[in-house]
This record gives C-alpha cells, structure tokens and sequence, in this order.
C-alpha cells in the first residue's frame, strides 16, 4: 500500500525499508498522549478561525472514540504504519473521511512527536517521584525502629565508630531526597510545549500556542522552532537523574548483599525476596538486591547511549531522534520495578540486632572515645591519639578488648586514666554522645526522621 506521504514518490517501499523505519511497535506507548496533544491541536485550529468549530468538534469526538477503543481493545494498532502518528490520523480519517484529514493543518510530525514524548515523560516523571516517595517512606520507618540499634560504622569497610542503624538508614533517605528533587528540576524544563513549532520553521497560518499549552498542561512554550523540534534535553535530563537514583540504589543494594552474607548476618531478608539455588540447598539468594544493582549498568548505557545520538545532530529534526525513545522508556520501566521491589524488601527485612552489636563490640571502634576522654582530662589531642593507639595494639596482642583491660593496665599507659573511662567508652554512650547535627545520637536521627518526613508530607 503507498503510503500517506506518497506524493513526491510512489510512496511504495521495500519491506525491509519498512520494518526499519519503523517505531510503531515501540512509539505506540505514547498513542494517549498523540491523541490529547491532537484533541488539543483541534481545538486551537477552531479557536483561531482556521476550521470550524463543528469540524473540531467531529475531530475531537473522532479521537475520543479511538482512545476509547484502544483503551477496551476493540481497536488493534496497526503494525504496519510506520508510527503512532501516522496509525492515528490513518484512523481517524478512515472513520471520518475528509474532516479527518484536516488534523494535520499547522502541524508536522515533527512537533507532534517532541510533544507527545514531553507529555510521557512528564508522567513518567510523577510516577517515578511518587515512587521515591514511597521508598523514602520505608526506609524512614524501619530507621525510626532501628534508632537505638548498635552497629559499626564504616570507612574503608573497616570498622570505624559506633552507629546505629536508623542513622546508617537515614544517608539512603537523604539521597532519595536529592534524586526527587532532581526529577522536579527536570520536570520544570520538560514542561515546555514544542507544539506549533510545526516542522522547523513555524507556521503560515495564525495559531495560537499558548492556547495549546495550556489545555495540555504546559507552563510555557519553546519560544524557538528549531530549537523545539530538535530539543531532547529532557531525555538525557531525565536518563541523568535516574542514572543517579539508581546509583544510589544500587549502593543501597551492594550492602543489603553484604548485611545479608553470613560473614555479616546483620539482616535477614524476607522470603519474598528472595531465591534458593538449585543445587545447594543451604542458599538464600538476595537475587532481587543483586538484579537491582546490576540494572544500574542498562540504565547508565541509556543515558550514554541518548548523549551519543544527539552529539553529532545537525538542526533540526533528524530521523536519528527517533532512537530517543526506547532507551529512556526502558529506563523509566526499570527504574520504576527497581523502586517497587527495593520498597517491598526493605519494609520486611529483620534486623539482627544481636550481631550488628556483636561487630560493633570487636573492631575497637570506641578508641577515639578512649582519646576524647584523654582530651577532656587535659591532654592534647595529637598525645592522646598516640596513646590510645598504643592500649589499641597492646589489645590485640593479647587478645583482650578496650572494656576488659583492667585500669590498673591503663595507668601504665596514663595516670589520667580514672574508673570513669568505662562508661565513657561504652558503645551505648559513644552513640549518645555523637549530638551533634546530622550526627548518631538518637535525638540527632530523630531530628533527620522528622526533616525528612517533612519533606514528603
Ligand atoms: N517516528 C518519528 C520519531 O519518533 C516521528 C517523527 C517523524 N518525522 C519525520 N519527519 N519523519 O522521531
């Protein structure tokens, strides 16, 4: 069959030509929007005198009843088309003869498609916040029931200082913040309509843009043509924020692996998400956490694979943008399943209090306490650093800990040394003490929990 821009040729092509052209069978995910974008157009056209408002009115009723069978099933997209688009209009002007093909008036492909991906991802967008949103929500409870639980804090994957793990929870629940405010940021310059902007030059006839942005949503228009068309800033915009929100998921991840091995065993994780082996029967897979950690790696080569694409693009439309699309919407998918299921495995991990304690009370994590307390009787930092350094080696050397050596020992180190210092390097009173700002105290945390939960009230 020849196609709808036959014309200047047959419009006949080879079925390779065809299947290689096409973007339907990824496009069509966007055939709501083309539709609302379309209803949009028709109206506009009526308002500025250049249809009739009857004929609007077929066109928009017309387009109504294609969503509305597409969305019951009774309309099947033809896969042959070469895009949504064209599968539309095709439709459209199938049903209502000549009215039908008047849609087209003051428009192209080429801004019709800029908009229709805009208005996805600008869905997408909400979605994906709303998400984060949820996330945030439980990784905020399990902290807030995990406020005084004692674990070793980490530099190096060493062991460092004593920390709970509502204070260790809550970092994940500050960059989950960060990563909604970036898709706000995103969504601001997203939320430009490019429609009207026609195939590159503008249009001849007298429309009215703001209009359509409006009705659609929009809180501004491209205000240059070229620019509106070949714009895809919001795609490696969007494909950046995500790249950062599941890199900060796959951290996330990377240590729910390792809390989960027996070397730690500071969680357990639910059943639910979880897998066996098919071999050894001991095993007790944290699949989902790994599969989350290794999507990062799809979502990064989109983002790169969408900065390549554009990097080389001359002004304007270029049939190369139609790679924007499948890259960002398997983005969107993954980035959407990956915050649904961490959602779910934090809400129902166990915590083993027990061991986290236990891995705090061996790594000597309490020795900038035992050379605070030096401090606080008078010494300066530097001598008292060396010196608890020194207790610190004479520990391990005969196997004992910081709360076992007797004073008598420690005064062999510093006559500063008083029965107080066991309280003092207690782990339950090197958490409490840390009340600075931001710090472990369980007043600190709580101030965190409530910021946080301020913030996406
Ligand atoms: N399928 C095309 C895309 O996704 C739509 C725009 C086509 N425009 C054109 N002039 N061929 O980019």
């Amino acid at each position: 069959m020849a196609k709808m821009w036959a014309g200047r040729t047959d419009g006949v092509t080879e079925k390779i030509a065809d299947d290689f052209n096409s973007s339907i069978h990824f496009d069509s995910r966007m055939a709501s929007q083309d539709i609302q974008g379309s209803m949009a157009h028709a109206a506009m056209l009526a308002a500025k005198g250049i249809i009739s408002n009857d004929e609007a009115d077929t066109l928009i009723v017309g387009l109504e009843a294609i969503l509305n069978d597409l969305i019951s099933g009774d309309l099947k997209i033809d896969l042959t088309c070469e895009d949504i688009h064209m599968f539309i209009e095709q439709e459209l002007t199938s049903r209502l003869g000549d009215v039908g093909k008047k849609l087209h008036t003051a428009r192209s492909r080429n801004d019709q498609v800029a908009l229709d991906i805009r208005m996805y991802l600008r869905e997408e967008t909400d979605e994906i916040s709303c998400l984060v949103k949820k996330l945030i929500a439980a990784v905020v409870n399990q902290a807030e029931k995990n406020k005084g639980v004692i674990m070793p804090g980490y530099t190096h994957l060493q062991r460092a200082q004593p920390i709970t793990f509502g204070h260790h929870l809550m970092a994940y629940a500050f960059m989950l913040l960060r990563d909604l405010d970036r898709l706000s940021d995103t969504r601001k310059r997203m939320n430009i309509s490019p429609i009207g902007c026609c195939a590159l030059a503008g249009t001849t006839y007298d429309t009215d843009r703001y209009f359509e942005a409006e009705k659609l949503g929009f809180d501004g228009i491209c205000l240059n043509s070229l620019d509106g068309v070949s714009d895809r800033d919001f795609v490696a915009e969007l494909g950046s924020a995500l790249s950062i929100l599941m890199m900060h998921l796959s951290r996330f991840s990377e240590e729910i692996i390792l809390w989960s091995s027996w070397e730690f065993k500071f969680i357990e994780l639910s059943d639910a998400y979880t897998t066996g082996s098919s071999i050894m029967p001991q095993k007790k897979n944290p699949d989902m956490a790994e599969l989350v950690r290794g999507k990062t790696g799809r979502v990064y080569g989109n983002l790169m694979s969408i900065l390549t694409v554009l990097k080389g693009l001359p002004l304007a439309y270029n049939k190369d943008m139609q790679e924007d699309k499948e890259g960002i919407f398997d983005t969107c998918d993954t980035v959407k399943m990956c915050l649904k299921v961490l959602t779910g495995m934090i809400s129902t991990l166990t915590v083993c209090e027990d061991n986290m304690k236990a891995a705090a009370g061996k790594g000597f994590i309490n020795a900038t306490d035992l050379a605070d307390y030096l401090v606080k009787k008078g010494l300066p930092f530097r001598t008292a650093y060396k010196i608890s350094g020194e207790i610190v080696a004479q520990c391990i050397k005969e196997n004992k800990i910081l709360e076992t050596l007797t004073l008598a020992e420690y005064k062999k180190h510093s006559n500063l040394f008083e029965e107080d210092l066991y309280s003092e390097i207690s782990l339950e009173a090197c958490v409490a003490k840390r009340i600075s700002k931001g710090g472990t105290s369980v007043k600190s945390v709580e101030e965190q929990i409530e910021a946080v939960k301020e913030k996406i009230k």
